[in-house]
């Protein structure tokens, strides 16, 4: 099976490109709603979370781990990798960051994530290893988070808050910009649409989806151990009915929600 976690349900947009692309290999998906947002929370904390659902995901019979998570990927992939080191890690940062050093012609990057995402310093890190020429603009955007899991996808309020994170960096004359949160796939329109046209927005998840089949084919060995087909199971650390509502509004389908208590 192809493990994937999320601290809630943001990590349903990567789901769904993985069930587009390998529709033929089953997924189980942990969404840690008891504990999120991860966010406003330490690295210290967030890399204990990422184990623990790491541990879970294998305990459920993972083969592989998506980390669909822009939080937990920015801050615990070298503890992960240490802790689990015969498990295939994917994560969100690395795709995001090449498909932008590709995108970008004036060397002009921008990214909007959680603090604790622009905080962490990966992307500075990885654009001054790559090419120290190319500007990283980065502003923290957490309010979007809240927004999205209330629904306001299109509210007025939603387009003017989008809008007001984005001057900073549309000032900077940026032509990149990262998504840098799985929850921001869903405004994505909008989102388009405030930063302009002449603006190519980054969002992993598809990348993630090509980069697994690559594995997957690279190594047929192991495809064998993937169970193949069948609907994905969801689990959660909390449910609400919003939390139902949400998760169809992310997967774009209706599903079941089981709820598991990791402590
Ligand atoms: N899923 C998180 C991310 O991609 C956003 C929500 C949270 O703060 O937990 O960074």
């Amino acid at each position: 099976m192809i493990g994937v976690f999320d601290s809630g349900l943001g990590g349903l947009t990567v789901v769904k490109e993985i069930l587009n692309k390998l529709p033929q290999y089953k997924i189980v998906y942990f969404g840690d709603t008891a504990r999120a947002p991860y966010g406003t929370k330490s690295a210290e904390t967030v890399k204990r979370y990422a184990i623990e659902n790491t541990k879970f995901l294998l305990e459920k019979g993972a083969k592989i781990i998506v980390v669909a998570c822009h939080t937990a990927s920015s801050v615990s992939i070298p503890y992960l990798k240490e802790k689990f080191p015969d498990i295939p890690f994917f994560e969100v940062v690395t795709p995001s960051f090449k498909k932008a050093l590709k995108l970008t012609k004036n060397k002009k990057v921008g990214l909007i994530g959680t603090r604790t995402t622009v905080e962490s310093g990966i992307y500075n890190r990885l654009f001054a290893e790559a090419n120290p020429g190319i500007k990283l603009y980065a502003n923290p955007a957490p309010l979007l988070v809240p927004l999205i899991e209330e629904g306001w996808l299109k509210k007025p309020e939603t387009r003017r808050i989008v809008k007001k994170y984005l001057i900073p960096l549309k000032m900077r004359g940026i032509d990149t910009l990262i998504l840098g949160c799985t929850h921001y796939p869903l405004i994505k329109k909008i989102i388009q649409e405030k930063a302009g046209k002449r603006i190519k927005l980054v969002d992993p998840s598809e990348e993630i989806a090509f980069e697994i089949k690559e594995y997957i084919e690279k190594n047929p060995d192991f495809a064998k151990n993937l169970q193949p087909d069948g609907e994905p199971e969801i689990f959660v650390s909390d449910i609400t009915p919003n939390f139902e509502k949400i998760a169809q509004l992310f997967l774009g389908r209706k599903i079941n929600l089981k709820k598991v208590n990791l402590e």
